[in-house]
């Protein structure tokens, strides 16, 4: 099956990362030489996702001028014959349609979904985080092989999941395999947000991407606001566990590795990961930080 529709919530403040994000939305940071939220919008195209809508807040302006033709820097650098350039800011042949809506208040991940309810109508859709890069370059095949369980194990949710430290389980959304946690597609029987290392119930967390069956709606309209007055979505899908209804787990493999932006530390890696990776720059910058890092190294 392949899935069409895909909402990517990207609402939240970005606290995290003040005062960087005072006034610009944490996914238009930049990663290398492109911006976060191109990365998955790349990425999902790249597994067959043609329509997304972005559920965006105030001062997000940005990422829809982004996606936007610009016809004043088409003709610029038409002009200057920069058609390399011209590639990496033309979205057309990507050849898929964005759509924006606005989530009013902050009433978090659970409420930015019920948002795209009427977009995602009665198909399976997927949610992707806008502050998550799946794999070096966004290469990840993840979304597909999710849309495959989807469909062979008659699955109301598929979610992908990575391990994570037992200590940082506190960060990310839990899940409970149904029996031991070596197989790359596994059954999921409950899910906790953000538990402390003693009470988690594996070291899966949830990575950022899931497939939904429109009955999502539903059970998101069922979960109380926790103590920050937020929907979560993580509890949403625990009441289709407790219902019966089959979620499904695809792990990621080592080279779909997710770089979280949400927070400084794993910005600044995921930045000089890419920037190293670079084909034009890479080498230049790796022995910058060779002579930086023998620099510090001298001054211990
Ligand atoms: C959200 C989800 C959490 C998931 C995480 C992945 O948390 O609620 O279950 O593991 O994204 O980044 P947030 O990072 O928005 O607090």
């Amino acid at each position: 099956m392949v899935i069409k529709s895909a909402l990517i919530p990207v609402a939240g403040h970005g606290t995290r990362l003040l005062p960087a994000t005072k006034s610009q939305p944490k996914e238009m940071l930049p990663v290398a030489r492109k911006p976060i939220v191109q990365y998955v919008v790349e990425e999902l195209v790249s597994n067959g996702i043609q329509q997304i809508l972005f559920i965006t807040g105030r001062s997000k302006a940005s990422i829809e001028n982004h996606f936007d033709h610009d016809p004043d820097l088409f003709r610029t650098l038409t002009e200057a014959n920069k058609l390399d350039l011209l590639k990496e800011v033309d979205f057309e042949p990507l050849k898929a349609n964005f759509f924006y809506t606005r989530q009013r208040l902050q009433k978090g991940l659970g409420d930015a979904v019920l948002c795209g309810e009427n977009f995602a109508g009665e198909d399976p859709f997927l949610v992707a985080l806008g502050d998550s890069i799946l794999g070096l370059h966004a290469v990840s095949r993840a979304v597909s092989r999710m849309a495959d369980v989807f469909d062979s194990k008659r699955a109301s949710c598929v979610i992908a999941v990575e391990e994570v430290p037992p200590e940082e389980t506190r960060h990310y959304g839990i899940v409970q395999p149904e029996e031991g946690d070596g197989a790359d597609v596994f059954r999921i029987v409950n899910l906790v947000e953000k538990p402390a290392p003693q009470s988690a119930p594996s070291n899966l967390a949830i990575a950022g991407r899931y497939i939904f069956s429109p009955v999502i709606f539903d059970m998101i309209r069922r979960v109380k606001p926790d103590q920050r007055g937020e929907i979560q979505l993580t509890n949403a899908i625990q009441f289709m566990c407790e219902e019966g209804r089959r979620v499904m787990a695809v792990k990621l493999s080592p080279e779909e590795k997710r770089y979280d932006i949400g927070n400084f530390p794993s910005y600044f890696e995921s930045f000089v990961e890419f920037a190293l990776a670079d084909p034009v720059y890479g080498a230049e910058l790796r022995r910058a930080l060779e002579r930086l890092l023998a620099k510090s190294a001298a001054l211990v």
